[in-house]
């Protein structure tokens, strides 16, 4: 195994990398702008800024689509990855790039090579991160450390669990302790790399909490490793006041677990679930995400299309996403007000959840063995999980108003009282006796939808329509 910095890679991959020197010549060269200087900018002027996802197989169509995105006003970009290259078969998406860049779903960064990553790079004036869902991404890393981009998604537990079916949880946190350990090298370097970590998981009506507790864990153990900027992604999961409360939950979490000098950014991705098909009520849904982001402190949204229900956005769509969720956070919608009794109340159990989850896995000695065998007790656990390493056993239920509750906590390791609010907020939505757990669920996932039955009943516009 080759090897940067202390980072075991793919022979291939690291026999046309450029040597760590160069490499650090290239991201600590003057005037450089880097993910971190943009979320510090963005964090001192108190309002969110966009970020969509983006990625297309060809270079220059890719150079295209960030040329045309950038238009809208984004405060960085994305370099979206390709399906195979998240699975480490990047001889197949090499093929695919000479046979036709177009079936790929996003952008083959290392079959590309550093070299165009830098094009990437160079040709936009915002910073870029690279979005993908690798278990294992160390080699795709490297790429993207050569190519100079600095900002980076995914951990062992969320870019495994809701993506692969048998990657055992050791080797995947193990695999992204490399990567954070080369951050952590990087930064005594002065190069401070942003490293999200993806806290929406399977993307269907994860509690809060869930999310919340995962990200903490990811976090601790990727500070261990060195990382010192850390961006704390949190899914819109409908509610308004929860969402609000989740996110303001992710800075005193933060400031609770982990140390004083590293940087922490709460992200909103805008809403995961079955999105609104009509454009209209798909805009209102995009608007309200960056407002909620705003009234939840968060530095950064990423934004949904209105093709979010069809597949994934063309440029066109994309861009009208970025400027409709900058709307949504702009300060035209300053005089908003929530009921803050409410969302401190659900701040409260968020937090007191999440200290639940994950206090006895922080005290069990090594950390990556802990959230290991907490997930192998279920002390630990996400709903609707595609991993065998997960018991999916917990059961989530939307309450009356919407918020998303436990309506079965199996193994978690919760208190009385936190189980007594749980079912207390469920207790008007039990006893529904006609439906089975399936159609309760099912209509839980499509919350959206059926208020857009209800609310725009005549709209038969219903079919992409690519505005
Ligand atoms: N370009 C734009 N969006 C993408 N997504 C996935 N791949 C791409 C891509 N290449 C989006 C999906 C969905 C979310 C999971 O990621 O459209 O919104």
């Amino acid at each position: 195994m080759a090897d940067l910095e202390g980072m075991e890679l793919s022979p291939h991959v690291a026999a046309g990398l450029p040597g760590w020197p160069e490499t650090l010549a290239h991201l600590t060269a003057p005037g450089r702008r880097h993910a971190v200087d943009v979320l510090r900018t963005a964090e001192a002027c108190g309002r969110p800024f966009v970020q969509p996802r983006c990625g297309v197989g060809g270079h220059r169509a890719m150079l295209r689509l960030l040329g045309g995105l950038e238009a809208a006003g984004p405060g960085m970009l994305s370099v979206t990855i390709d399906a195979h290259t998240r699975l480490k078969k990047f001889t197949t998406a090499e093929s695919l790039l000479r046979a036709n860049p177009a079936d790929l779903n996003g952008y083959p960064l290392v079959a590309h090579g550093w070299q165009r990553g830098r094009e990437l790079a160079e040709a936009v004036s915002v910073p870029l991160e690279v979005r993908h869902g690798s278990p294992d991404a160390r080699d795709l890393f490297a790429v993207a450390v050569a190519s100079g981009i600095t900002s980076f998604e995914g951990g062992g537990i969320g870019y495994n669990l809701p993506y692969s079916k048998d990657v055992p949880l050791a080797r995947s946190l193990q695999d992204w302790q490399q990567v954070d350990a080369l951050c952590g090298r990087l930064a005594e370097s002065g190069v401070v790399v942003d490293r999200e970590l993806f806290g929406t998981l399977t993307a269907v009506l994860v509690p809060p909490s869930i999310g919340l507790a995962v990200i903490v864990l990811e976090a601790c153990a990727a500070v261990r490793e060195g990382v010192k900027c850390l961006s704390l992604a949190y899914p819109q999961g409908g509610e308004v006041h929860q969402d609000i409360a989740a996110l303001r939950a992710v800075r005193t979490l933060a400031a609770r677990y982990l140390p004083p000098d590293v940087e922490v950014f709460p992200v909103l991705h805008e809403f995961m679930g079955a999105f609104p098909r009509t454009p209209d009520f798909a805009n209102a849904l995009i608007l309200l995400g960056g407002l909620v982001a705003r009234l939840g402190g968060a530095t950064k949204v990423i934004n949904k299309t209105v093709q979010e229900a069809f597949g994934l956005p063309d440029s066109a769509a994309n861009a009208s996403g970025i400027r409709t969720a900058r709307l949504g956070a702009s300060g035209i919608l300053d005089f908003v007000r929530v009921d803050e009794d409410r969302v401190a109340e659900e701040q409260y159990w968020i937090e007191r959840e999440v200290a639940e989850i994950v206090e006895p896995v922080l005290g069990s000695g090594d950390l990556l063995t802990g959230i290991e065998a907490a997930f192998r007790r279920g002390r630990l656990d996400i709903p609707f999980s595609a991993s065998i390493h997960a018991h999916s056993r917990i059961m989530p239920r939307r309450d009356g108003s919407g918020a998303i509750r436990y309506a079965d906590s199996a193994a978690l390791p919760f208190s009385g009282a936190t189980s007594a609010f749980h079912s207390e907020r469920l207790r008007d939505v039990h006893g529904t006796p006609d439906r089975t757990l399936l159609e309760t669920a099912t209509a839980d996932i499509h919350y959206f939808l059926s208020q857009e039955d209800a609310l725009l009943p005549h709209d038969t516009n219903r079919e992409r329509d690519g505005s």
